[in-house]
């Protein structure tokens, strides 16, 4: 048998409302990544999730690796929903760079690896839950990223639903103005203290005030067919809060621990209504490991 590694990597829901563009949580969907070095070529299989995606040449890790001339066979599976607003993307671009380091024995640094990330993938919010795990802040900082870890009470339940549809990244920011009233601005900043208050007290009233958004939600609601019906079908059902997941399609609601089953299914069936098509539902748990990382002789 030959020497083999692997690097598993869990998705993450970003924003989170108030958080726009700097608060991610990693939740546990994973993408694994095994590589078998030999040869001077890389044959790729893709499994799970990914096998939905058109161009296995233009696999994320793959090109990764292909940069760092890293040949042999690689496996990708992910079980991470792809285009539903859990920073699928995000999570492979960390595969990769965990994985290279690892196939090269190189130090997989936090810090060089967020900043590496985001300039493969563009979304810091993603990629630092994914490395470290758990509740996580990014500033940026002139050129660099900082992450942070935040608190996150274990009263919180999270679920997760999307229609059928995604919606492309590209698309959501591009639905997003130029420009913000000041008001909203300052009034986003209130209410991000309140988010992170509420996320790290399992505060029902904070979490709300945290969870609403001026900054991109309005404009984006309306990309997600059956989005609107889903929030309204979540809060009846008893969710203390409830948004959209990154740029969607998915919503991510926060509850009170014990009720995930009953909200996640209220609002699968207001997308399923709403589209007459079937809707993901998942109780979701927070990741608070981040990258692991796994090599055989
Ligand atoms: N914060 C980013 C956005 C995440 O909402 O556009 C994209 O995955």
């Amino acid at each position: 048998v030959s020497r083999q590694f692997q690097v598993t990597v869990p998705c993450s829901t970003s924003n989170l409302g108030a958080g726009f563009d700097c608060v991610g949580l990693a939740l546990n969907r994973y993408i694994t990544a095994t590589m078998e070095p030999g040869g001077d070529q890389l044959h790729v299989v893709r499994k799970g999730t990914l096998v939905e995606l058109p161009d296995a040449g233009d696999d994320i890790v793959a090109r990764l690796l292909r940069s760092r001339n890293i040949y042999g066979k690689l496996t990708i599976d992910s079980t991470i929903p792809i285009g539903k607003g859990l920073g699928s993307s995000a999570a492979a671009a960390v595969a990769g760079l965990a994985l290279a380091a690892l196939v090269n024995d190189k130090n997989f640094d936090v810090d060089v690896a967020l900043d590496a990330a985001t300039a493969l993938e563009g979304h810091p919010d993603n990629a630092a839950p994914s490395i470290v795990g758990g509740l996580v802040a990014v500033i940026t900082d002139g050129m660099r990223h900082r992450s942070i870890r935040l608190k996150l009470s274990d009263k919180i339940g999270f679920v997760f639903a999307a229609p059928h549809s995604s919606v492309s990244t590209k698309a959501a920011r591009n639905a997003l103005p130029s420009q913000v009233l000041h008001s909203d601005a300052t009034r986003t900043i209130a209410r991000s203290v309140a988010l992170i208050e509420g996320l790290a007290d399992g505060d029902p009233e904070l979490l709300r005030i945290g969870f609403s958004d001026d900054l991109h939600v309005p404009y984006r609601i309306g990309m997600i067919p059956g989005g609107g019906h889903a929030l309204s079908a979540a809060l009846e059902a008893g969710a203390w809060a409830a948004t959209i997941s990154g740029s969607g399609s998915g919503l991510i609601a926060a509850c009170e621990r014990g009720s995930e089953e009953h909200i996640v299914a209220a609002m699968a069936s207001a997308f399923e209504s709403a589209t007459a098509h079937p809707a993901l539902a998942l109780v979701m748990q927070p990741d608070f490991e981040g990258v692991r990382t796994e090599k055989s002789a």
